[in-house]
């Protein structure tokens, strides 16, 4: 049995599917079970830590979006039930020690609460994922240009089903136990082309318009990002600059189309770049 924290997610969804594909039986986690809509066969459970959650269980993937400040209680439950293996999705910004970055620091504390157990690990160091555009959606269809700073910085995003590939790895078999991967997606892209991909995808007119970061952090906040998270981000483009991005990919293999390029992300979420519905 794998446990999959934050299942109804970004990542999450897909490390349901991928570990139901190994054939293996999978318990998630959710704050709505009953709304949680993930396939016939997994046992969701509430997401309040709990000894429930952990019987039975061999290897738990651990979204931090799920922990706030029960992180601790969450790992001592999962020693005390037998839990062999926690695989965490952490961040690349572990390695950066400026202190706007907020992410990377509570990233670096999960990892030394994790390292204290004792219990095999893994730590997928993720880099920007893909997924962060998703933020530009309001000022697309509100008919503006994409407003961003950075534009001409080149990183390499990561799409989720690249992520939990390497999850669904670590998890089931003993190719990364003991190792921190920092993973990207395998070509650099500036955020001023990803404008022109998704323009290009989705048949619509959208310019990029390079704003100040601290423009991009009002824009940010103001929809609801929070402050912390917003310069976290702000501060991964800014370290691209001085610490040129090298893409470390997931291997090829480790599903059927990985790994995947910004271009590839773009194809599998053109829809939601689409005009809404009139
Ligand atoms: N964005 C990046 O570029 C980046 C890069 C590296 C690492 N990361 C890390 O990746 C994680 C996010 O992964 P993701 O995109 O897969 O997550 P996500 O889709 O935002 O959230 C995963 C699930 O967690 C639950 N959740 C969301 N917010 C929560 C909250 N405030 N409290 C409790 N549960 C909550 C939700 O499930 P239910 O509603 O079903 O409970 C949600 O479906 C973060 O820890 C982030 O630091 C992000």
């Amino acid at each position: 049995m794998y446990l999959v924290t934050g299942a109804t997610g970004n990542v999450g969804a897909h490390i349901v599917t991928g570990l139901l594909t190994t054939g293996a039986d999978v318990r998630a986690t959710s704050r709505n079970p009953a709304t949680a809509g993930l396939p016939a066969g997994v046992d969701v459970v509430s997401a309040l830590p709990g000894r429930h959650m952990f019987t039975g269980v061999r290897a738990v993937f651990l979204n931090p979006a799920t922990m706030h400040d029960t992180a601790e209680a969450f790992l001592q439950q999962a020693v005390e039930a037998g839990v062999r293996r926690i695989v965490l999705l952490s961040s690349s910004s572990v390695l950066d020690d400026h202190p706007a970055n907020y992410t990377g620091i509570l990233h670096r504390d999960l990892e030394q609460s994790i390292a204290a157990t004792g219990l095999e690990r893994t730590f997928l160091r993720a880099g920007m994922f893909a997924a962060n555009t998703r933020r530009w959606v309001p000022q697309i269809n509100a008919g503006g240009p994409v407003r961003a700073a950075y534009g001409q910085v080149r990183i390499a995003p990561l799409h989720e089903r690249d992520l939990a590939a390497a999850a669904v790895r670590a998890l089931v078999s003993d190719d990364l136990l003991g190792a921190a991967p920092v993973l990207t997606g395998p070509e650099l892209v500036t955020p001023a082309e990803q404008v022109r991909l998704i323009a290009q995808a989705t048949g619509r007119a959208i310019r990029f318009e390079e704003v100040e970061p601290p423009a991009a952090r009002d824009l940010m906040t103001a929809q609801g990002l929070p402050p912390r998270i917003a310069g976290s981000l702000l501060r991964y483009y800014e370290r691209a600059l001085s610490e040129p991005i090298h893409p470390t990919p997931v291997p090829a293999g480790y599903d059927r189309d990985s790994p995947r390029g910004y271009q590839r992300w773009i194809s599998d979420h053109a829809a939601e770049f689409r005009p809404p519905a009139p």
